[in-house]
């Protein structure tokens, strides 16, 4: 025991020198590293993994490039202000196409030809130059160059400068060849008139909306005459354009001030200057004051306003297409006018004031009455509306299509929509309303999540680069000299690493079950090489595997997504989500986490497979599930829903309620699984207040309006996703499969109305699963229609709670009461 303890002092005092000696070539290595270069040879590349370093900085470290965060899992390779607060890239290689957070690099090969390369090998953009003696530089004037003779850069192979994303810093010129891109709103020279205008470019339709093309050039202070087509925006905050256009930022002329020209996700151009304390943008110079003059913002028939965030709306009588996507428009309620039926139909017009549709006119009468303007559209089959100029002139416009919508009150023009004379406009209003989310601020939350990357994780070689060899070489040594100390200490306090705020909440949760950490090695083992899937889903692969020498069986899911960014967040949901128990929640025995391998969670294995196969795939071995059965499953459901959300030692969120994610036992219990994996929101929230989610996790055809309105989300969302698996239960069918007689998907909105009517005649059998052949109980069908309807509510605080549905299911639960229950 003594020697033993005399032998651990002495490894203890030596791997603590070791670790001195160790630091300090770190902290050299980094103070080394910190200088990042200018310019590089060919053989240099960049790995994702180091994003927070940059790959080149301009001589004066105005400008930096190298790896950018576009998503939680997903990179671009750009350009931007090194004293910025966030990164902001005024140059994107390639900008649709993002690549994985890990294996991913950027590589100028030896060849001469920059490359990056996404996690799977695939070449996602590359400069296609070709040369033996290519440098790579960036200046200070934000070019990223290539070219064979350095000090005199304008012979370059490649430029950035010659490929512009959204954005154009000083001195960058705008010229025929080149164009800003945001979405479809385009900045270009139109080679027609040598004018620089904004171009909607969509898949429906394009039209160009600046400079107000109600005006000809003159009007609008342009010429057409200057064919250099060239504009540029000069130090001082000046931009000026060979059509004559010159505009100054209100900063105009404070030295030293950092600017950038972009064009919007709006459609707008503005000019941005740099606050040198605080690191943030403000525009200083907008092209229009009016944020809906810009086309293609809303889609067909809807309408734009500004209130004073952009909105998009659908007029009286129109509803949108697409309740995710504003771009997809408005259509009408009503049957639409049919011209082959020879004009028999009879009309009217409703009168939509302050508003326009822009472009799409049939033709243009000036001078002409109210009444001459109606009887031109109305005698024409065509149109679909007129507007109507009250300024005197009498201007009239009969349109054929209604896009680039706008509503302003500054607006002196009526639209009237032609609708058919039955149609009752004073209806239920059917006016949809909702932000579109397109101000002109960066959205903050990254959005786009990339797939995990391959098992190959450590198998691929990096090409160090040249002028790293040294700092490499010594980086590597310190690195296993730490490996080696790590895993000596390991060995010798014999207990793994936990972070140790969370130690004690981690030997509390052993001691009072079973949940434990498992190595890599043990799952690897009981699944055997992870070979016996048992399913897939959004957040990872589902394998069978054996525990304890065969005697239980467990579901270890892989995690294909970082759940968690760093150790001690996975650590801190674990220590939650491990201390959840609850019967109708599936139960999880222990989790895997090493270092930059896949995360495995280990999980109670459920025989029955999930209320999807149950509900909706019916085959000969399995008879459609009775309907004591599917009341039984729609309570448990509720019931653990109920726990997450209200009597868990933190509040928990689900966010992905579905069919799939319901399994069911041998007895026809339910088990939610895949709870925990959305974002733990914390208690003190308490359900009203809401919480953002940094991304969207659901299942279309699941998920709440909040999610696609860009609202707060709250458990409330899980309430209508359970209101859609609860109507499911009882109809048998997808709700998201319903058709309307036509064959055209019918939205929800149709259906909650349809419902009602149902609902209020209080029989709804014959909604009910026509495979049970009338074996239901009537009184229980009734109460989980009205509840699905209930959790339904567009608005979430219109919503039961999931406790308010479990109690209420609860009460309809005694079967012997109803003797019209035939089992
Ligand atoms: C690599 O991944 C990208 C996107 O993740 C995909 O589009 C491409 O097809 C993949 N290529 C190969 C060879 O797997
Ligand atoms: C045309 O525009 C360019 C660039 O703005 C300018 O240098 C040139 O003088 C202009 N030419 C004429 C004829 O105005
Ligand atoms: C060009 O713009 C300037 C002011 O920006 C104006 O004084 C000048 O007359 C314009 N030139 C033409 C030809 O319109
Ligand atoms: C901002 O900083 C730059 C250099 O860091 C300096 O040249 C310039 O004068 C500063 N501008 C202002 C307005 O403070
Ligand atoms: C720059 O930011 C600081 C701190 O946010 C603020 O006090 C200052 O007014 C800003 N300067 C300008 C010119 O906007
Ligand atoms: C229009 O009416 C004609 C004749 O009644 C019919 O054949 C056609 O399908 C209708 N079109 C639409 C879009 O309703
Ligand atoms: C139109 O709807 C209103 C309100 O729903 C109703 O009072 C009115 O009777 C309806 N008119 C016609 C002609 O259907």
């Amino acid at each position: 025991m003594v020697a033993q303890s005399k032998r651990r002092e002495t490894i203890m005092a030596r791997s603590t020198s070791f670790l001195i000696a160790l630091l300090m070539t770190l902290v050299l290595c980094c103070s080394a590293s910190a200088s990042v270069p200018y310019t590089l040879g060919t053989g240099a590349s960049l790995a994702v993994e180091d994003h927070a370093g940059a790959f080149l900085m301009s001589p004066d470290a105005t400008f930096s490039c190298g790896f950018r965060q576009a998503g939680e899992n997903a990179f671009t390779f750009s350009i931007w202000y090194t004293h910025a607060a966030e990164k902001t890239a005024v140059w994107t290689a390639s900008p649709g196409n993002l690549v994985n957070g890990r294996d991913s690099k950027i590589t100028f090969r030896r060849d001469g030809n920059l490359a990056l390369v996404d996690a799977n090998g695939t070449t996602v953009w590359d400069t296609k130059t070709k040369g033996k003696d290519l440098t790579l530089s960036l200046l200070d004037s934000g070019n990223l160059v290539i070219t064979d003779n350095p000090s005199s850069p304008g012979r370059a192979a490649w430029q950035s400068f010659d490929s512009p994303t959204d954005t154009l810093v000083p001195t960058q010129p705008l010229t025929k060849d080149t164009r800003l891109v945001a979405g479809g709103f385009i900045l270009y020279y139109d080679h027609t008139n040598n004018l620089l205008r904004l171009l909607y470019d969509g898949p429906v339709m394009s039209s160009n909306y600046w400079p107000n093309p109600d005006n000809n050039a003159f009007k609008n202070g342009r010429i057409t005459y200057n064919s250099s087509r060239l504009g540029v925006l000069d130090d001082s905050g000046v931009f000026m354009s060979s059509d004559n256009l010159t505009v100054q930022a209100s900063d105009l002329g404070q030295p030293g001030v950092k600017r950038r020209l972009t064009v919007g996700p709006d459609g707008n151009v503005r000019i941005h200057s740099l606050n040198n304390s605080s690191g943030r943008w403000t525009v200083t110079w907008a092209a229009t004051a009016q944020p809906c003059s810009a086309h293609g913002l809303c889609g067909e028939n809807a309408l734009c306003e500004y209130v004073p965030r952009l909105r998009c709306s659908c007029p009286a009588g129109f509803e949108m297409v697409d309740r995710r996507d504003w771009e997809k428009g408005c259509r009408p309620v009503f049957n639409s006018l049919n011209c082959s039926k020879g004009g028999a139909q009879q009309f009217k017009f409703v009168r939509m004031p302050h508003t326009d549709f822009y472009g799409f006119d049939l033709g243009y009468i000036q001078s002409v009455t109210f009444e001459q303007c109606a009887k031109t559209c109305s005698d024409n089959c065509l149109c679909a509306a007129f507007s109507y100029r009250v300024d005197g002139r009498g201007l009239c416009f009969p349109k054929f299509r209604l896009f680039n919508g706008f509503r302003s009150s500054s607006f002196f023009g009526n639209i009237y929509l032609k609708v058919p004379i039955d149609f009752n406009i004073s209806a239920p209003a059917v006016v949809q309303r909702s932000s579109v989310g397109l101000e002109a601020c960066d959205s903050k939350a990254p959005r786009i999540v990339m797939a995990g990357s391959p098992d190959t994780l450590f198998a691929t070689p990096r090409n160090d680069m040249k002028w790293s060899y040294f700092f490499v070489f010594v980086g590597i040594l310190g690195l296993l000299v730490l490996l080696f100390i790590v895993t000596g200490w390991w060995f010798l306090s014999s207990k793994h690493s936990i972070p140790s705020s969370l130690e004690a909440g981690y030997r509390m949760m052993v001691a009072a079950g079973q949940f434990r950490r498992f190595t890599y090695r043990e799952l690897k083992d009981a699944t055997g090489n992870f070979k016996e899937e048992l399913g897939r889903g959004g957040s990872g692969v589902v394998y069978r595997g054996v525990l304890d020498e065969g005697k239980k069986v467990v579901a270890v899911k892989k995690l294909t997504q970082n759940v968690a960014q760093g150790e001690e967040e996975f650590w801190a949901e674990m220590t939650v989500i491990g201390r959840i128990n609850h019967i109708n929640l599936v139960r999880i025995w222990g989790f895997c986490s090493e270092g930059k391998r896949s995360k495995l969670l280990v999980y109670e294995f459920v025989e029955n497979e999930s209320l999807d196969k149950h509900l909706f795939v019916g085959t000969e071995h399995r008879p459609p599930l009775p309907w004591r059965e599917r009341y039984r499953i729609a309570l448990g459901t509720a019931r653990g829903l109920a726990y997450l959300h209200h009597e868990c030692l933190e509040w928990v969120i689900h966010c992905d309620v579905k069919p799939e994610n319901i399994l069911v036992t041998r007895e026809f219990d339910a088990k939610i699984a895949d709870f925990g994996l959305a974002k733990l929101s914390g208690r003190r929230d308490g359900g009203a207040g809401g919480v953002q989610l940094s991304h969207m996790r659901g299942t279309s055809g699941y998920m709440a309006p909040e999610w696609a309105l860009n609202l707060p989300i709250n458990a409330k969302v899980d309430v209508y996703s359970y209101g859609v698996v609860l109507l499911e239960t009882v109809i048998g069918r997808r709700v998201s499969d319903q058709k309307t007689p036509e064959g055209q998907p019918l939205e929800m909105p149709r259906i909650v109305q349809a419902l009602r009517r149902v609902v209020d005649s209080g029989d709804v059998s014959a909604l009910v699963d026509g495979r049970l052949q009338g074996q239901l109980n009537p009184r229980q069908a009734l109460e989980m229609v009205r509840i699905s309807l209930a959790c339904l509510e567009e608005r979430s605080s219109s919503r039961p709670t999931m406790d308010d549905v479990a109690k209420a299911l609860t009460a309809y639960d005694d079967e012997d009461e109803h003797p019209a229950y035939k089992s």
